[in-house]
């Protein structure tokens, strides 16, 4: 049997990680993987996640498993965080998922049993994971533009142009904030516009959300993900604690399925239950019991939302700082959008080549697409990178 196997396409950012490892150079700038780093290239424990772990450590009496759908808090205390007071509580299904990419695949796991002629509509250019999982579920596929490689904004209008070939019943895939993998988002109305593009023609969205708290703030990341769940009928969200939380590998994510009523809802929920149990039964605890404990504790939570700001504003900072070293190297504005993006990603929006030669003449490592993960820098590599982006000609 084993024979009949042949290689899969490796994942372009995790084969990226282990080229990154493989290096030798000491001086090498790892700005692969979306994952949060602090100045001495660290990946934290968050401080109130290590006292939640505490907590849990000393209370918990039982490993016995929780529900399908998880622990019910856990998905109380993400719907406030997420959907705040967007949509009623009755109409909110929700399943505690192995991480973000769980959630996704619950989704269109979800959406292939209730809707399996839909085309996903997705961002052109989107996580790859996206497409990727889309394709090894055999479902259908469409893109849309997004990205304006001239003003590394978006190409809004690329957007409404594509969206409006769009079916009834297809599904439209957004991300809910900090896009991955350029930094470039929808401003609030343009994302009305989109709605109401989105309703006109029936169409249902798909957000993903897995860096809130990184762009602009916690509730003002997200507002797109609330303005969508609460102008639609049915709405899937997938949600992330892996980077807000820091809790990579723990596994920890949601999805959730805003329904018409509560008798949609019920069905929806029995069915979200019935994916998990079929993919993997019940879904991970700890990290789900970590972000809950630290949600509904008001001296944690705020030590959290603390600690999360610093990241953001450090990020912030590293952007800034970045686009002045171009701005003086160069002697031009060009490079100021690096300033204005937001979340952990930005495409530099440069060829492959250009790519290539930054990781082996200087050992900077992005990916292929030119996507940069921004905390990967630190004080002393910002000027390290800006020199290399100007001596690689981008
Ligand atoms: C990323 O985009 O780098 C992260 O979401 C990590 C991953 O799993 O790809």
């Amino acid at each position: 049997m084993l024979e009949n196997l042949t290689p899969q396409p490796a994942d372009k950012i995790l084969a990226l990680m282990a080229a990154y490892r493989e290096d030798p150079r000491s001086e090498k700038v790892d700005l692969g993987v979306g994952v949060y780093k602090d100045a001495t290239g660290n990946t934290p424990v968050m401080r109130a996640v290590k006292e939640a772990e505490r907590l849990i450590l000393a209370d918990q009496n039982t490993k016995a498993y929780t529900g399908l759908a998880g622990d019910p808090a856990f998905g109380d205390a993400m719907r406030k965080l997420v959907l705040a007071e967007s949509v009623p509580a009755e109409r909110v299904a929700a399943v505690a998922t192995p991480g973000g990419t769980g959630a996704i695949r619950q989704a269109l796991e979800l959406i292939k049993i209730a809707s399996p002629k839909a085309t996903i509509w997705l961002s052109n250019p989107t996580w790859p994971n996206h497409p990727s999982i889309i394709k090894y579920l055999g479902m259908k596929m469409a893109e849309y533009r997004y990205f304006d490689s001239e003003t590394r904004g978006v190409d809004f209008a690329g957007m409404l142009a594509d969206l409006d070939k769009v079916a009834e019943g297809d599904i439209v895939l957004l991300h809910g904030c900090c896009h991955n993998p350029t930094g470039a988002n929808l401003t609030l109305d343009q994302i009305n516009q989109v709605i109401t593009l989105m309703q006109k023609k029936r169409a249902i969205p798909l957000v993903d959300i897995a860096y809130q708290g990184f762009g602009d703030g916690l509730d003002a990341d997200a507002q797109v993900t609330r303005h969508i769940a609460s102008s639609f009928d049915n709405c899937l969200i997938a949600a992330s604690c892996s980077k807000n939380f820091g809790v990579y590998r723990e596994r920890t994510g949601i999805l959730m399925a805003v329904a018409k009523d509560a008798d949609q809802k019920a069905v929806t929920q029995q069915n979200l239950a019935y994916l998990n149990r079929q993919n993997f039964s019940f879904p991970p605890d700890h990290g789900a019991r970590v972000v809950t404990t630290i949600l509904n504790d008001p001296e944690l939570r705020a030590d959290w939302e603390a600690e999360l700001e610093d990241v953001r504003n450090g990020m912030l900072d590293l952007r800034q700082q970045l686009a002045d070293e171009l701005r003086r190297l160069t002697n031009s504005d060009r490079f100021d959008f690096l300033a204005d993006h937001r979340g952990m990603f930005s495409r530099l929006g440069t060829t492959p080549d250009k790519v290539e030669k930054l990781r082996a003449e200087h050992g900077i490592y992005m990916v292929g697409d030119s996507r940069m993960n921004i905390a990967g820098l630190n004080a002393e590599t910002v000027p390290v990178l800006a020199k290399a982006i100007v001596a690689a000609g981008v």
